[in-house]
């Protein structure tokens, strides 16, 4: 899967993409992440890329012309136009459904903004898949940029060292159940036990146990949210897990 990074910051990046899964991602060649500078594709001695806003009003607003140009450059660097996604926080919100339908593309390219947000044009001339990570405002694309980047890879088939993990993951499959409690060793600390049932061998009962904790949980935390598994899928499944 290859990503695009359109940024001012691209800095930011590469301490990030150097560890852990993402680095082995990268060195196995399963994720290709390239950065590009908005800032190369501005014109005018200082290259600027931001302006006042017309009417008034506080910050800077990113230009519309060296966006533009560098979406349309980058996106005829391969053949695939890739799927073009624009970080703001007033895009769709990012959940585990969308992640899977932005995995499912060969291509993204994340465009990451900075200052008060875009010149409107951009999204009229671009129409781009907007993309917020959350309801609250960062001080720029980039972080939002690097969430979008490290939950799609994880869908990637063989960048997880076993496959069934991401399956499991919170959120995945059928009802989007948040994920049950997991332990290690020792049995007790502090007088907290693992639970009896883990030791048991009974791979079955381990199964329904785990089914049982996922839906509670979800009821627990999640209770009326939207994009999670409804009270009937959550309730049935808790039911349904009763011993
Ligand atoms: N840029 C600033 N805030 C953001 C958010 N919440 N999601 C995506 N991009 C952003």
């Amino acid at each position: 899967m290859r990503f695009d990074v359109l940024t001012l910051f691209p800095e930011m990046f590469p301490g990030y993409l150097g560890q852990s899964l993402l680095k082995l991602a990268i060195e196995r060649g399963l994720v290709d992440v390239r950065l590009h500078n908005i800032r190369d594709w501005a014109q005018g001695p200082h290259r600027c890329v931001d302006d006042r806003p017309f009417g008034g009003g506080p910050g800077m607003v990113l230009k519309v012309e060296p966006v533009v140009a560098c979406v349309e450059a980058v996106r005829r660097q391969a053949d695939d136009p890739g799927h073009l996604v624009m970080l703001t926080p007033q895009g769709r919100r990012l959940t585990q459904a969308v992640v899977e339908e932005l995995g499912g593309k060969p291509r993204l390219i994340l465009l990451c903004g900075r200052y008060e947000g875009f010149d409107e044009r951009v999204r009229q001339i671009l129409k781009p898949d907007e993309i917020s990570v959350g309801d609250y405002v960062l001080n720029g694309g980039e972080v939002a940029a690097m969430v979008v980047i490290d939950a799609t890879i994880r869908l990637v088939p063989g960048v997880l060292g076993d496959e069934e993990s991401s399956r499991q993951d919170s959120f995945a499959g059928e009802g989007r159940l948040l994920e049950f409690s997991q332990y290690t060793r020792p049995r007790g600390f502090r007088g907290h036990e693992v639970p009896e049932i883990l030791l048991s061998g009974d791979h079955q009962a381990i199964a329904r146990w785990r089914e049982q904790e996922r839906a509670a949980r979800t009821r627990e935390r999640r209770a009326g949210e939207s994009d999670i598994a409804e009270d009937e899928t959550v309730s049935r499944r808790g039911h349904a897990a009763q011993p």
